[in-house]
């Protein structure tokens, strides 16, 4: 399970003189990009942001919006938000920086969406199975459908203390598809008008995103596939970064505090290797469209 994590010895958010196409190979199979070496700078006077008091105590992320410039899930005064909000906002800069310079390739094609800081402590965290980012699962959301298109996370382990980012990294999606796909029925008739009329989702929901809810569930209840499934136990440490489609890469928060996350989407037809891709997987195993 090792060669589901490539250690890349880079330690500017500008890459140089790597080899982007045996990356996104990588990149696009599902493994995880590593980066031990790639430190996101925090200034002496945002140390003070090293603490969850700033979480406004409903989210459990404060989160950035690049479409309308602002900050969610945070309290303080009006000076102390800016400074966070342009904390917050140089991790973005900098992650954009990281996957254009990287995959010069995916830049005509990226939809940057949200930036988090996780302040929070992951153990304890109390939360229904669904929801419980401590068991293995790839990432899909009820209420906002992707009808395939990708989500790429960059991340980055700030903890003052020396304390890594504790993952497990699954199996391919090849053998989870593989595992469950037999299990999952298909949409029932006009349930995606439906939700969609209620607002329940943010757009139709394809085939392919029940597919994905499905396989996110069924993995997380699972307890077979939690305990007995091929993985690897990592520590991402302090002043590191790391890189995955975790849409495709299974993975589970065990422990860790202090955290940056960038999301960015593709387009399938933005990929290197579309054949890889969570949608092509699934209509090859299907043998037909998932997406209208
Ligand atoms: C997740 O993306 O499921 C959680 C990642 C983390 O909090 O480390
Ligand atoms: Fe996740």
């Amino acid at each position: 399970m090792q060669e589901r994590l490539i250690s890349v010895e880079l330690d500017d958010w500008q890459a140089n003189g790597v080899d982007s196409a045996a990356l996104a190979a990588a990149l696009e199979d599902g493994k995880v990009l590593y980066f031990p070496k790639l430190a996101f700078a925090m200034s002496e006077a945002e140390q003070r942001f090293l603490s969850p008091a700033w979480s406004d105590g409903k989210a459990k992320n404060i989160g950035y919006d690049g479409a309308i410039d602002k900050l969610k899930g945070a309290q303080g005064d009006a000076a102390d938000l800016a400074a966070l909000k342009a904390m917050v906002k140089r991790y973005r800069e900098s992650s954009i920086n990281l996957i254009t310079s990287l995959f010069p390739h995916y830049r005509q094609h990226l939809r940057i969406a949200q930036t988090s800081f996780r302040p929070s402590r992951v153990e304890g965290r109390v939360s229904s199975w669904r929801k419980d980012d401590s068991r293995l699962h790839v990432d899909a959301f009820p209420s906002r459908p992707n009808h395939g298109e990708r989500i790429l996370r960059v991340f980055n382990n700030v903890n003052p203390q020396g304390e890594p980012r504790q993952w497990r990294v699954g199996q391919r999606f090849d053998d989870v598809a593989a595992r469950y796909l037999g299990q999952i029925g298909r949409p029932l008739p006009g349930s995606a008008a439906l939700m969609n009329a209620l607002h329940i989702t943010k757009s139709r929901r394809s085939e392919y995103d029940h597919i994905m809810l499905q396989l996110h569930d069924r993995m997380k209840a699972d307890p077979d596939y939690q305990a007995n499934s091929p993985q690897l136990a990592f520590g991402f440490p302090p002043g590191s970064t790391w890189v995955c489609f975790s849409d495709q890469t299974p993975h589970a928060a065990m422990g860790g505090q202090f955290m940056f996350e960038q999301t960015l989407h593709l387009p399938v037809n933005g990929l290197h290797h579309p054949e890889c891709s969570p949608l092509r997987v699934l209509e090859r195993m299907r043998g037909y469209r998932l997406v209208a």
